[in-house]
């Protein structure tokens, strides 16, 4: 199998299997997760760093098929420049072979690359592979509050 990985880029337009492919990872972090068109993507591409890992030789139209993903989130603050990991998925049929290792340390190399002090992130406690990979990246757990405010 051969994998690549790398920021998604859409070079031409986004394809059906670009957006199922992201549909089912998605659906991965949540039962809730919404349905994303070829301009939400691209709006997150534009906007945020979504990387990508590719199975190369997986039989598709475009010739790959997107199995895991992970969004670095630049954010320049007055404190300084910061970066928010989100969107942390690999699918079910690629887990257990280092994909979100591999994908997490490019996002940190690259985060390093482009200035950003600190990455933070949150996963909730019940999801247990998430929160080892974390550990095994070099995350520390940090104690504060998280809160939302629903504004729908
Ligand atoms: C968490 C997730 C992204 C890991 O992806 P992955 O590509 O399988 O991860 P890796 O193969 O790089 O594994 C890295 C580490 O994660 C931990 N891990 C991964 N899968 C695990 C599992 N099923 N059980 C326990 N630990 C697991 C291990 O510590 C592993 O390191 P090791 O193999 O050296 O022990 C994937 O399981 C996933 O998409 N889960 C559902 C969505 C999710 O919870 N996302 C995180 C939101 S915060």
């Amino acid at each position: 199998m051969e994998l690549a990985c790398g920021i998604f880029t859409p070079a031409s337009s986004i394809s059906d299997d670009d957006i199922r492919d992201i549909g089912v990872l998605l659906g991965c972090l949540s039962d809730h997760a919404p349905r994303v068109s070829p301009a939400d993507l691209l709006e997150v591409a534009i906007e945020s760093h979504l990387f990508v890992v590719s199975d190369l030789d997986a039989p598709r139209g475009n010739g790959y098929r997107i199995v895991a993903m992970a969004t670095l989130v630049p954010k320049r603050q007055l404190m300084g420049c910061f970066g928010f990991v989100e969107d942390v998925a690999t699918h079910p049929d690629y887990e257990r072979r280092g994909i979100s290792t591999w994908l997490n340390q490019q996002i940190i190399e690259h985060a390093r690359r482009i200035g950003i002090k600190h990455l933070d992130l949150t996963s909730s406690p019940e999801r247990e592979a998430a929160n080892r990979l974390y550990l095994k990246l070099g995350y520390e757990r940090r104690a504060t509050n998280v809160y939302r405010k629903k504004l729908e």
